[in-house]
């Protein structure tokens, strides 16, 4: 797995030595430290002290993809959509309408319903979604539109899933073929949930079988694809395992972290991450709304590490989606010390004790407040990377 990141790493990004560069010095691309963190927006100025930080951590090269080049004013123009307003809405009509008639007709022979002419249309939209996507390629996306209400959540839900699919599919240099093929996986991967009555989608809170219900919606999805000749192997297995997670907690197979290593299509892992992602930063019935990096600070603390019990994606995996969909995880906030006081998301307060060198987001900390600012009367101490359901929202005082 590590080797296999290393490569990864080396086969897109381009490296630079710290010591080298030039205090004052500008790049057109944003600059990574080697877990693939911003540590520099594109045309922000390398600074003198930056560099005697960096050296000071240890930090030796910083990395660039350079298919990512920035235009100038790039995070000026920056839209709030990946495709145009009209093409959305016919992405999101289309979603809604497959999603109904599923719902409708669910019980008559699920695996007829998908026809040839309902496949081709969403195909056709897809297309159309990957040449918007290419025509805008400077820009950077903000791609997650709001519901307006709970009902609308499936498809809304899925359009989002969908367009980000495409769009990482492309910015990953993905085949033609693969970028459809996540766009169309993106769209249909939830169409199992048609066969789950809507009181128990907008629940808050589930009871173990209704939650069993829901948990069969892969399955349920996959019988309707199964044999749908207008759809391609990689379709149907995003439908199928796209609520796979490499601590065996997943479903319907529950499979273990090796055999996500070894046999998941890396597509359907990374597919994994845009529903993820897509939820966290939507409302859900269940869940507080996240922003874009708050929900990829929560995801970070998801990956796969050595000792941790609870862990959902592989890092090499969660970095590529950073990286290429260029979002940042924004000011510096890497940056921890020993001695910083930081605020957890939870609104404890804690001092950071011992930095991980591998996970720089997730050091020991020591409580010194809990979630109400009472001091604590004994000492607690949290491993961060070992508690991923916290984590450090932000840097109240640095140490000096
Ligand atoms: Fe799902
Ligand atoms: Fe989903």
């Amino acid at each position: 797995m590590v080797h296999d990141e290393k490569n990864n790493r080396d086969q897109t990004l381009v490296h630079l030595d710290i010591r080298l560069i030039k205090p004052g010095a500008q790049y057109a691309y944003d600059l990574m430290d080697e877990y693939g963190n911003v540590i520099l927006e594109a045309y922000r100025e390398f600074t003198a002290s930056l560099q005697k930080h960096l050296l000071s951590e240890n930090v030796r090269y910083l990395y660039y993809n350079p298919a990512l080049k920035r235009t100038k004013d790039a995070k000026q123009v920056a839209i709030d959509h990946v495709v145009s307003q009209k093409l959305q809405g016919e992405v999101i009509e289309n979603a809604k309408e497959i999603f109904d008639f599923l719902r409708e007709n669910y019980k008559s022979s699920p695996s007829q319903l998908l026809t040839k002419s309902k496949i081709d249309a969403s195909r056709k939209l897809i297309n159309r979604v990957l040449e918007e996507i290419s025509d805008r390629k400077d820009e950077i996306f903000n791609p997650l539109m709001k519901l307006k209400s709970l009902d609308e959540y499936d498809y809304l839900h899925s359009t989002n899933v969908s367009i980000l699919g495409a769009l990482l599919a492309y910015k990953l240099e993905f085949s033609k073929e693969v970028q459809m093929a996540m766009g169309m996986g993106g769209l249909f991967h939830d169409i199992g949930k048609t066969s789950v009555a809507k009181d128990i989608l907008t629940k808050a809170k589930l009871s173990d079988e209704e939650f069993d219900i829901v948990k069969g919606h892969p399955h349920v999805g996959y019988k309707i694809i199964e044999n749908n000749p207008y759809m391609n192997e990689l379709e149907k297995q995003i439908v199928i395992l796209h609520h796979e997670r490499t601590d065996s907690n997943g479903y319907p197979f529950g499979f273990d972290l090796d055999h996500i290593q070894q046999k998941l299509p890396r597509e359907v892992r990374l597919m994994s991450i845009c529903d993820v992602y897509s939820a966290l930063v939507s409302e859900r019935p269940y869940g507080k709304v996240y922003s874009s990096a708050e929900a990829l600070r929560l995801m970070l603390n998801m990956i796969y590490a050595p000792f941790k019990a609870i862990h959902h994606f592989l890092p090499p995996d969660f970095r590529d989606f950073i990286r290429a969909l260029g979002l940042s995880l924004n000011e510096g906030s890497f940056f921890l010390k020993p001695g910083d006081l930081v605020r957890l998301e939870n609104g404890e307060i804690a001092i950071v004790e011992e930095m991980n060198r591998l996970y720089p987001l997730n050091p020991r900390v020591r409580l010194i407040t809990d979630k109400d600012k009472q001091p604590l009367k004994r000492q607690v101490q949290v491993d961060l990377l070992k508690d991923y359901r916290t984590y450090i929202a932000n840097v109240l005082e640095r140490n000096p």
